[in-house]
């Protein structure tokens, strides 16, 4: 028996590194699997992954910027799995914020439109969504994806920092308002996270600099993110809610730009 046996959920951006590692590791624990992304190949790869792995999961084409895109992953959650307990709000615009996103003086509107669209207001209207479906089932667990980066100023991605800092105030509303409803509410921080595909590894010339900051002595990878969620929205964490739990090798732990050596 999985730890998540019998459970119904959703992972948007489930086509990409975190979102796929995640889906397939949430499938072997037992849930079935609607993996959603805005990339419909990706999340139908990842689908049939799980399902080649003896998983159940289907595919969803979602854009998290499209109200009636997020209202149809939700039909097809009820009508593929009959309700859902587990919504990971995963998606963000990477792309957007590793290419475009930079200053605030110089901020493209458009940039900042579609950045809050996709990364903020997605996984509101996600969740709005999903709290009436998780009431019917008794509870359920909705985890949102932060930042390491999130708590502090930086020089760039001001769109994408903002998004996730906003994020952050969606875990702490959703958790107050719907405890009581058997709804817990998260969120995981990733730090740098390795990804395979170097068009959406922007922060790898960072690396040799995140090593340094890192308190582990390795790079995150996203199995150390997924191990995290699986965790969160399991009953293991049944008295956990509101809380992030930040994964990022200890990096945002300390003050200093380069972590103490071995003592
Ligand atoms: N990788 C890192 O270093 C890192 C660090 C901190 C936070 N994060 C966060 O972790 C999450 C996953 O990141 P990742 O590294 O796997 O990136 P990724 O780019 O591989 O995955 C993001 C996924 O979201 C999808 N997406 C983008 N726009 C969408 C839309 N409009 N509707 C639906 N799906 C959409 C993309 O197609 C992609 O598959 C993101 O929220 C990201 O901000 C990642």
């Amino acid at each position: 028996m999985g730890r998540l046996e019998g459970k119904r959920a959703i992972v948007t951006g489930g086509g990409g590194n975190i979102g796929s590692t995640t889906s397939k590791l949430l499938a072997t624990e037992g849930a079935k699997v609607l993996v959603a992304d805005v990339v419909g190949p990706a999340a139908e790869a990842c689908a049939e992954d799980i399902r080649r792995a003896g998983g159940v999961a289907v595919a969803y084409e979602l854009d998290l910027a499209e109200e009636a895109s997020i209202v149809g992953m939700m039909d097809t959650v009820q009508a593929e799995f009959g309700g859902l307990d587990i919504l990971y709000n995963n998606a963000a615009a990477t792309l957007i914020a590793r290419v475009d996103d930079g200053g605030i003086e110089d901020m493209d509107l458009d940039i900042w439109n579609t950045t809050m669209a996709v990364n903020l207001t997605g996984a509101m209207i996600a969740s709005k969504l999903a709290i009436p479906l998780m009431k019917a089932s008794g509870g359920g667990s909705i985890v949102n994806t932060l930042s390491g980066g999130a708590s502090s100023g930086t020089p760039r991605q001001s769109a994408y920092l903002v998004s996730k800092a906003g994020l952050l105030q969606l875990t702490r509303a959703i958790a107050t308002q719907h405890g009581r409803d058997g709804i817990r509410c998260n969120a995981v921080g990733p730090g740098f996270t390795v990804s395979p595909d170097p068009n959406r590894q922007g922060a790898a010339k960072f690396a040799d600099q995140l090593m340094k900051r890192n308190l582990i002595g390795r790079l995150g990878q996203p199995e150390d993110i997924a191990n995290a969620v699986r965790f969160l929205v399991s009953d293991e964490a049944s008295f956990i809610t509101g809380q992030v739990l930040i994964v990022d090798g200890g990096a945002s732990a300390h003050g200093g730009d380069v972590a103490p050596g071995p003592t």
